[in-house]
Order: structure tokens, then C-alpha cells, then sequence
């Protein structure tokens, strides 16, 4: 390839000219994309393990996930909840029955279906539980990661996600993660709900001490509080069951979720719950122009169905397995942690040697996409569609970028 054919560095100057600078990608500017590969517009083709944030649990173009989104294009895309549409009422059956829950509401994005969540478990305290008008409170835990609207970063820890927005939405009290002492005393007569990520993903893919969701379920009980579990980036399949929080036999009141429901294809998020929560809404009270639109519940429909096998779920299981030891073994050879659950992971780089921005540059020049949170630590998510091979390809980049630093 000679420099004249190179298009990346005007993509890139392009898009930095055009857009406002919310983000800071990867030299990266990708063209086509298909299972757990992606290629640039220079031909060069990398292994995608950040799987959109897990939006794309299901691979880059699933061809059952295309196949219903072809044959809904040629039908109805849009109805607006005006009026009811084919596809609504399959989707919202199957899906409420994976999450064993009665009802389900669509929306669209991730942090659209939280704030769902939010007004719910609100209208509930004030309608069942009987908080006073303005009382009601939810707990929430630090370096939480659940979207960004100007409600849910009032209760974000992060100062990237939170200072120079305010004034702040009140009504949260935050507690520290995986501490069940803190949570029960925060927890008083206005609580309404407790939000929690099972698996806290932006923070570095922490996972919470044995026993700590089980304590929240039991907290919540004991104080007629309701338990939100946002599964958005854990849920779906990517720790080996199809929801995080099944890895402690807890069942939430409401799940919050989205990302890989859109099958990689369109945003789809909804909140699922039984009737005495996510029945207290009353029409008008709450919607969105496209949520539960024909394409979204399409896709979504085929999204449940490819999770009812079961496959997918396994294989995140038995890969994360391969995946935790390879890079278990690189501790102590440049990496100073790894922690998650089925094909998810979260490596502290040892900040002695390098940023993890670094790593994932290197890692991009090296054919493998990952993302890089809080200074040091990478996060690895790949397609649950990823073969073994691809995967025992990646590990082995990341050993060839930390060795080449210590060498
Ligand atoms: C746990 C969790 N909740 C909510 C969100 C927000 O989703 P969205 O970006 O679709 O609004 C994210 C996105 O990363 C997330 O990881």
C-alpha cells in the first residue's frame, strides 16, 4: 500500500474538523465489518474486542440479526406508539419471558432505559410504597456507570462525567461498591430503589465481592425497597449466563437493558419488571418517539430467539475461561490484575510501564481493538461469536506489546 492510497489520516482529520471532541477514538477509521473482524479504509483488518461496548455480543453483521432487519425494512420501520405495530407484542412477550418478568417497556438507548427505571421506582414509592411527595431516594454506588443525561451524572463519581453539568438532579445517595454495610445504612423509610451495575463495566469490570448482590437482595427485602439491576453492558450473555446477576442467584425487580439487545444494528434498551412496579405507569406519564419501533422489535425478537439456545451463553463461558487463564497468566509480565466473567475482562496494565491508552494503541497497530478506562486498566470484550483462535491471537498481541515494553 503506498502512502497515496492511505485514506485513514484525512478520515480522521475530517471527523476531528467536523464533530465535537466528546470522544478520543483510536486512529482507527473502520469500513466494513463481519463476525468479530472489522477493516479500515485502508484494507487493514483487526480483531475487534471491544465489541461496541458489548453492543455487539452477537458479532458484527449476525446473519439471522441482517436477515430480520432486511425482510422488517421492506415492511414498516415506524409506527410511533400512536398506534401498535406487528412486531411489538412478540417482542415484548419474549422478552419479558426471558427476564421472567410480567411486563417490559422499550426505549431506545442505554441511559434512556435507566432514567425509565428511575421514574419508575419514583411513581412507585410515591403511588405503593407511600413516601411523601419529593421524598423518594435511591442508592446508588461510586464509580457507577450508567449512562449520560444530566439525572444519572448527578450521581456519577466520575468529574469527567459530571463537573461543569451541573445544577445536579437530588434524590441519590452513593455508597461504596461491593460494601453491604454502607448500602443497609443508607438505605431509610423514602428509599425506593436500590441501581446497581452486577458487574460495574466503565469502573475497570469489577466485580463485586461473593455474597455482596445476595446482601442487596436481601436489604432490599427486608426494607420494601426495589432492587434495578442495569445489565446493559453485563447482561445479554457476555459473563456466561444471559444475566450477570444469575452468577449469585439473585433476581432483580427491574432489569435495565439494552446495548446487545439491538443485535449490533439499531438501539433498542427497555426496562423489564412485574406489573405491580412497572404498572404504575399511566399513558402519558412516560415514551419515547422511537422506542419499540417495528425495526427495533424486529431485530430485537431474533436477539431473545438467538438467546433462548443458549449457545452463546455457553460459549462466553467456556472461551472466558481460555481468556482469564491467558491472561492471568501475563501477571506479574506486565499486567498487575485481571478480573470479570465470561469473555469480559478488565487488565491493570502495571502503570510503571505503560498508559492503557498506550497499550490499546500498540494493541491497534498490533490488528486488535480494545478500549482502555481510568488511566491503566484495558477492557476486553470480545464478539461471543470470537473463535478460539482469534482469541489465543489476541492474548498473544498483548504479550508481544507488554514484552516489547519491558524489554
Ligand atoms: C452499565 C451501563 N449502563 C448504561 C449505559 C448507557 O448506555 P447508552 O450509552 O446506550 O446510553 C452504559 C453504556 O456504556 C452502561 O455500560
Amino acid at each position: 500500500m503506498t502512502t497515496v492510497d492511505m485514506r485513514t489520516p484525512a478520515a480522521l482529520a475530517d471527523a476531528e474538523r467536523w464533530t465535537a471532541h466528546n470522544y478520543h477514538p483510536l486512529p482507527v477509521v473502520i469500513e466494513q465489518a463481519d463476525g468479530a473482524w472489522v477493516t479500515d479504509v485502508d484494507g487493514r483488518r483487526y480483531l475487534d474486542f471491544l465489541a461496541g461496548y458489548s453492543a455487539l455480543n452477537f458479532g458484527h453483521r449476525h446473519p439471522g440479526l441482517i436477515a430480520a432487519a432486511h425482510a422488517q425494512l421492506d415492511r414498516v420501520t415506524l409506527t410511533s406508539r400512536a398506534f401498535v405495530h406487528d412486531q411489538f407484542a412478540e417482542f415484548c412477550h419474549s422478552l419479558a419471558e426471558m427476564c421472567g418478568k410480567d411486563l417490559v417497556l422499550p426505549m431506545n438507548t442505554g441511559a434512556e432505559a435507566v432514567e425509565t427505571a428511575i421514574k419508575v421506582a419514583r411513581a412507585w414509592g410515591y403511588r405503593v410504597k407511600a413516601v411523601p411527595a419529593g421524598q423518594a431516594e435511591i442508592v446508588v454506588a461510586a464509580d457507577n456507570f450508567h449512562g449520560r443525561t444530566t439525572t444519572i451524572i448527578s450521581f456519577s463519581t466520575d468529574p469527567d462525567a459530571r463537573n461543569d453539568f451541573g445544577p445536579y438532579t437530588p434524590g441519590f445517595k452513593i455508597v461504596p461498591y461491593g460494601d453491604l454495610g454502607a448500602l443497609a445504612e443508607a438505605v431509610g423509610p423514602n428509599t425506593v430503589a436500590v441501581l446497581l451495575e452486577p458487574i460495574q463495566g466503565e469502573a475497570g469490570v469489577l466485580v463485586p465481592p461473593a455474597g455482596y448482590l445476595a446482601g442487596v437482595r436481601s436489604v432490599c427485602d427486608d426494607n420494601n425497597v426495589l432492587f434495578i439491576a442495569d445489565e446493559i453492558q453485563s447482561g445479554l450473555g457476555r459473563t456466561g449466563h444471559t444475566f450477570a446477576i444469575e452468577h449469585d442467584g439473585v433476581v432483580p425487580d427491574m432489569y435495565v437493558l439494552g446495548k446487545a439487545l439491538g443485535g449490533g444494528i439499531v438501539p433498542v434498551s427497555a426496562v423489564a419488571a412485574n406489573a405491580d412496579v412497572l404498572g404504575v405507569l399511566r399513558p402519558g406519564e412516560h415514551g419515547s418517539t422511537f422506542g419499540g419501533n417495528p425495526l427495533a422489535c424486529a431485530v430485537g425478537i431474533e436477539v431473545v430467539k438467538l438467546l433462548a439456545t443458549g449457545e452463546f451463553q455457553e460459549r462466553s463461558a467456556r472461551l472466558g475461561e481460555r481468556l482469564h487463564a491467558g491472561l492471568n497468566a501475563l501477571v506479574g509480565q506486565g499486567v498487575a490484575a485481571v478480573r470479570g466473567r465470561g469473555l469480559w475482562a478488565g487488565v491493570d496494565i502495571d502503570p510503571a510501564l505503560m498508559t492503557g491508552r498506550q497499550v490499546c494503541e500498540r494493541l491497534a497497530a498490533r490488528g486488535v481493538l480494545a478500549k482502555d478506562t481510568h488511566g491503566s486498566t484495558i477492557r476486553l470484550a470480545p464478539p461471543l461469536t470470537v473463535d478460539e483462535a482469534d482469541l489465543e491471537h489476541a492474548v498473544a498481541q498483548l504479550k508481544a506489546v507488554l514484552d516489547e515494553a519491558r524489554a
